[in-house]
Order: structure tokens, then C-alpha cells, then sequence
């Protein structure tokens, strides 16, 4: 007997569970359906963002952090902390608690939402006889339940680089990454982007010699200008060595490391030799052994599942979110379109404004943006206004000890509304907030300069930023 619901969701990270919540507070009888396996065996939703994404990555990225400070920082305040030691085990497993508390906290809010939670594999059977699909789900048992609409949030998964297969011991994808045991005496790095730079951050600060191999001939394409110059003279700084314009040749894996040859960017052929080998150059949509085949649902050329503005696919009553579409691979992003189809499902006018999601890469520096880059405007053909502040002029930043960077404002020359704030510095990611909010709010720079900000605070560099929009910085 198969089981009915109003909603089926396929995939509980950020995208589905989510969607499972709201849809469930919207009155809807929902059941989500994921196949992660905790290390007994068990279920642990919260999809790549909890168990080998966003979380752990945070986690360790933290531990690590300490320890930089008590060896580097620590002194300045008149502290001495000796025989400073990193027990790698005992931060590994921490994270791993960090990462459980989550998937703890999902399951108890499936319960307390009256989700029904199934643990396997959810794949399309057929449309069903009298409207919805039917889905099997393949677990330790194997069930069939019928869904009048079916939300697919099945994510993604790393890139591989053709011939360095991932073998998570030498050759690491963010799973493996997130797992090394021991400190590496050296590390290797294919992609400076997101991962390259926090995952190389991580093992950095605990004594690793990381390089990181950046095809590209731009450091940080994506991110201002600007703001990624200074953010590349802070991680030179301290050690992380960046080579951009590689090409990147054959990988040698044998028990002994990994051998890298590369050409760089004067055309020099180079090897480089590692212990490991984190692989971090995008990720692919995710939609294996979902069958979705055997109903039609369509992809597109990237194998990302084909989406409207409002996540529906060519199938009635099929609709997907996250990574598997197209559009950013961020949590909250596919929080937002999860939310959004529930709201859509209910007859409500859910919503999604791609031009207010914030990034936020978690190094030290953070560096966080939302909105258009100088770049982007100059390409644009806007005329555009800037303001720059630097946190060397702000006094809780030099109290913290931690000067680097600046926050930067892009207005239009005419009407002065914010069209993008570009952060490098500490606490970014936090402050990058009071950016997304004044965007969503279509505020204009003299707003933000015009709202009184506490001081001593870092979110005073937001404000002396709007200011120099209008050239009218009060301490600098
Ligand atoms: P996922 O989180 O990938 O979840 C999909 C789930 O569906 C998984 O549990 C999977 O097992 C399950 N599934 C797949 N197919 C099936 C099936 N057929 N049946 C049942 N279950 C299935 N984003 C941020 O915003 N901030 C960050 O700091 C951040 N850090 C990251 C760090 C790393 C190292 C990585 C790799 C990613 C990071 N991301 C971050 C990106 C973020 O993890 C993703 O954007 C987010 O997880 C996407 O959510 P999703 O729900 O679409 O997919
Ligand atoms: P990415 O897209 O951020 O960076 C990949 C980098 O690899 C790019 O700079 C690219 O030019 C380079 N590259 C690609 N092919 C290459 C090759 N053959 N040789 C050398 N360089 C090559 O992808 P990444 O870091 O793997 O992360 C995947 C996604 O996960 C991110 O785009 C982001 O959406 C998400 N993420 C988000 C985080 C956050 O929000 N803080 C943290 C980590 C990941």
C-alpha cells in the first residue's frame, strides 16, 4: 500500500528541509525523503551544507582560528601561552559533534512540524493514477509513497578533474577534506575559490605549507575588484601561496602523495609534490538515481534540473530548488526557493530576489558582498558613485586587533540607491547583513550614513563607508 501525502520532497539539505517545514506549517501533509548515513548507519539530514558543507567547514575554520591566535595573536594583549599544541583528533570530533547537533535538530523539527521523515533513496516510478507521482524510496526497507506535487532537492556533488579521480585519502574532494587526521606537511589545492580558500585557511593556520593552483589569471573573479586585491595581499601575508594562470597537467596518486605537473603562468612547466590533495573547482548538480527519466522530467545542458523563476519544471506539480538548479550553490538560497514553492503551493506569492544574496567567503579576512561589483557596473554601462572605508580608521577594529580591510558602497550617481556593498575585514559576514536589508529596502547611501550606528562598532565603517559615498567621512 503506498502512502499519500500533499507533498513529497526528495533531499533534506537546506533546500528540502525547509521546504518540508514550511509546506507543513502551511497545513500540507508533507513527507521528506534523504538518503545521507551518519557514521552508524543513520539518518543525518541537513544534506551536504550540514554534514560536509557549510558546517563543518565553519567548525573547523573556528578551532583553527584559536589556535593562529593563541600562537600569533595572543602575545599583543600580554597573554603568553606556551607549548601551544593542536590535538587534531579531538577538533575533528568536535566538528563532527557540531555536524550531529544539526542533523539532531532537523529530525526533532520534522517531529515537531509533523513532517514525515523517510531514511533512502527517492527516485520517480510514474505519474500516479488520479494526479501526483509516485516515488519509491529505497532504504532499509522499500516504500512507495504517492505525492500530489514533489519538490526535488537533491543538491550537488564535488567536480572531479578527469584522471585524479577522488580517492578521500589523497585525493580530496570536500568530504575528505573535511576528515584529514593529521596535519599535512604540505597541501595542494586545485580552485581558489570558496573551498580552495577556507579549507586552505584551515590547515594553514595549523602549520600545513598550502599552495593552491588557480587556473584563472584573476584572483576571485567574481568578488570586486578592489576588494579582492586586498584580500590577495592578506592571505599572501600570511603564507597562503596562490599561483593563478595554471594549467594544470598530470596527477601522479601513489602512497607516497600526490605529484602535480602544472604549467604556470609564464608557460614554465612545474611539478608540485603534496601529502594531499584537495580538489575544490565547482560542484555539479545532483540527480543521480533520481529516475527522472522515467517521468520526463527535464534538464538542462548542465544536467541541472530546467526551472522556471518560480522553480517550476516542465513537469505540473514537480517543482526544484538548491544546487540542483540553476543560480548560486548557497544554503540560503536554496532555503529561499524552498520557502518560496511552499508559499507557491499554499497560493501565496512566494519570492525570491536574486539580486539581494549576499556571499560570504569565511577566511581571515571575511570578505562579503551583495549587489553588482565596479566590474559589473562599468560593463553595465551605470554610472555609478564609490565610497571606501578602511577598518584601520575604526576604532573597535583596532581594539579587536584586526585592521584589514575595508567596506566599500556603489551608488547611482543620480538616484544614490545602493547597488552594491562590497565588504574585506573582520566580522563581514555579519555586517554584510545591514547591506542585504538597505538593498531589499532600496535605500540609498545617505540612508545608511543618516541611521545612527553604536559605538565603538565595526558596522560604523557601514556608515562612514555611505558616507564617503558623498565624499563626508567623519574619521577619515
Ligand atoms: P544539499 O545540501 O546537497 O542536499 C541534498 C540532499 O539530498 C543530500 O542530503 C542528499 O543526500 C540528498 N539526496 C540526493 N539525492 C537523493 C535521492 N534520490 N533520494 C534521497 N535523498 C537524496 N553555502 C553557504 O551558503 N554557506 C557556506 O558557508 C557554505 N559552505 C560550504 C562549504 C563546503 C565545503 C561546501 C561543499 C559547500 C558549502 N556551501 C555553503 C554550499 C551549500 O552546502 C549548498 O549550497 C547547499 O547545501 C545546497 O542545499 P540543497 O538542499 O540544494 O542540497
Ligand atoms: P568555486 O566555483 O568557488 O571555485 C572554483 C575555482 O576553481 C574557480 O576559481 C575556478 O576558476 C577554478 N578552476 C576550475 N577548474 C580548474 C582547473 N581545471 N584548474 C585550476 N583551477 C580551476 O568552487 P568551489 O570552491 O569548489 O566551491 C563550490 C561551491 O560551493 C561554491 O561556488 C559555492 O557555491 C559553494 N561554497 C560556498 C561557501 C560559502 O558560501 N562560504 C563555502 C564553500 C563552498
Amino acid at each position: 500500500m503506498s502512502k499519500q501525502f500533499d507533498v513529497v520532497v526528495i533531499g533534506g539539505g537546506p533546500g528540502g528541509y525547509i521546504a518540508a517545514i514550511r509546506a507543513a506549517q502551511l497545513g500540507m501533509n508533507v513527507a521528506c525523503i534523504d538518503e545521507w548515513k551518519n557514521a552508524a548507519g543513520g539518518p543525518a539530514p541537513g544534506g551536504t551544507c550540514t554534514n560536509v558543507g557549510c558546517i563543518p567547514s565553519k567548525a573547523l575554520l573556528q578551532s583553527s582560528e584559536h589556535f593562529e591566535h593563541a600562537n600569533k595573536h595572543f602575545a599583543d594583549h600580554g597573554i603568553t601561552a606556551t607549548g601551544v599544541k593542536m590535538d587534531v583528533a579531538k577538533m575533528v570530533a568536535r566538528k563532527d559533534s557540531v555536524v550531529k547537533q544539526n542533523n539532531d535538530g532537523i529530525l526533532y523539527l520534522f517531529k515537531k512540524n509533523k513532517v514525515s521523515f523517510f531514511h533512502g533513496r527517492g527516485s520517480f516510478v510514474k505519474a500516479a493514477e488520479g494526479g501526483g507521482y509516485e516515488i519509491k524510496v529505497a532504504g532499509a526497507t522499500e516504500e512507495t509513497l504517492v505525492g500530489k506535487q514533489i519538490i526535488v532537492a537533491t543538491g550537488s556533488n564535488a567536480r572531479a578533474l578527469p584522471g585524479a579521480e577522488f580517492d578521500e585519502v589523497n585525493i580530496l574532494s570536500n568530504d575528505g577534506a573535511l576528515r584529514i587526521g593529521a596535519v599535512p606537511k604540505k597541501l595542494a589545492l586545485i580552485g581558489s575559490g570558496v573551498i580552495g580558500l577556507e579549507m586552505g585557511s584551515v590547515w594553514r593556520r595549523l602549520g600545513a605549507e598550502v599552495t593552491v593552483l588557480e587556473g584563472l589569471p584573476t584572483f576571485l573573479g567574481a568578488v570586486d575588484e578592489q576588494i579582492a586585491k586586498e584580500a590577495k595581499k592578506a592571505f599572501d601575508k600570511q603564507g597562503l601561496k596562490i599561483e593563478l594562470g595554471v594549467k594544470v597537467g598530470e596527477i601522479k596518486n601513489s602512497k607516497k602523495g600526490v605529484s602535480i605537473a602544472y604549467t604556470n603562468s609564464k608557460g614554465e612547466a612545474q611539478t608540485l609534490d603534496a601529502d594531499k590533495l584537495i580538489i575544490s573547482i565547482g560542484r555539479v548538480p545532483n540527480t543521480i538515481g533520481l529516475n527522472a527519466e522515467a517521468v520526463g522530467l527535464q534538464l538542462d545542458e548542465r544536467g541541472a534540473i530546467a526551472v522556471d523563476g518560480d522553480c517550476k519544471t516542465n513537469l505540473p506539480g514537480v517543482w526544484a530548488v538548491g544546487d540542483v538548479v540553476r543560480g548560486p550553490m548557497l544554503a540560503h538560497k536554496a532555503e529561499e526557493e524552498g520557502v518560496a514553492v511552499a508559499e507557491r503551493m499554499a497560493g501565496q506569492h512566494g519570492h525570491v530576489n536574486f539580486n539581494t544574496i549576499p556571499w560570504v567567503i569565511y577566511t581571515s579576512p571575511e570578505i562579503a558582498w551583495v549587489g553588482r561589483t565596479e566590474q559589473q557596473l562599468k560593463a553595465d554601462g551605470v554610472k555609478y558613485k564609490a565610497g571606501t572605508f578602511p577598518f584601520l580608521a575604526n576604532g573597535r577594529a583596532r581594539a579587536l586587533g584586526d585592521t584589514t580591510g575595508m567596506v566599500k558602497f556603489l551608488a547611482d550617481a543620480t538616484t544614490d540607491e545602493i547597488l552594491g556593498v562590497h565588504m574585506v575585514g573582520p566580522q563581514v559576514s555579519e555586517l554584510i547583513s545591514e547591506a542585504v536589508v538597505a538593498m531589499e529596502f532600496k535605500a540609498s547611501a545617505e540612508d545608511i550614513a543618516r541611521i545612527c550606528h553604536a559605538h565603538p562598532s565595526l558596522s560604523e565603517a557601514t556608515k562612514e563607508a555611505a558616507l564617503a559615498v558623498d565624499k563626508r567621512t567623519l574619521n577619515f
